[in-house]
């Protein structure tokens, strides 16, 4: 008897953590994006994280994106609300005037190259941030 009430002790405490990360981490329609992620399938967010961690680990770009939103509106390699970002390194060769023109980009927002959908302007973040964040989006090409 004390044997199940532990099991079931356990349990409630990881789904209080589970539920504590994923409401906690972002906005509500990141919190949303995650929700339904999660709840397609598990593997899909693993792919997600690997996906950051390889380059990411020690590449300032990928941490810089993380500690920014953009991942709320993009992923490594699908189309969120804004271009999968193997499509951007697809489209873009990394020369130097493509990453400062896709940093200003990142820093004034704006749309056109991809549809309608405007990019949010990112007014706070540094030159030379929006670049790491740009060479690192432009290295992830397939
Ligand atoms: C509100 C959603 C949103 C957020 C947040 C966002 N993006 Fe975007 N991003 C978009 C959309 C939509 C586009 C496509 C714009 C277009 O059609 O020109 C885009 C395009 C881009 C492009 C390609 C630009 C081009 O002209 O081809 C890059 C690079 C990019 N985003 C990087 C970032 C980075 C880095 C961040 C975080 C600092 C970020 N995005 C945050 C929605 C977003």
């Amino acid at each position: 008897m004390k044997k199940v009430f532990a099991v079931l002790c356990i349990s409630a405490v990881i789904s209080a953590c589970g539920g504590g990360t994923k409401t906690g981490t972002a906005d509500s329609t990141n919190a949303a994006n995650q929700t339904a992620k999660q709840s397609e399938s598990s593997a899909d967010t693993n792919v997600n994280k690997t996906g950051n961690e390889p380059s990411g680990a020690t590449s300032p770009g990928a941490k810089l994106l993380a500690a920014n939103d953009c991942l709320t509106c993009h992923k490594v390699d699908v189309k969120v609300i804004g271009p999968a970002y193997q499509d951007v390194a697809a489209k873009y060769p990394a020369t130097e005037a493509n990453i400062d023109t896709l940093a200003n980009k990142v820093i004034r927002g704006g749309k056109g190259n991809w549809g309608d959908v405007p990019m949010t302007a990112h007014p706070t973040i540094s030159q030379s941030d929006a670049k790491e964040m740009v060479k690192y989006v432009l290295s992830l090409k397939k």
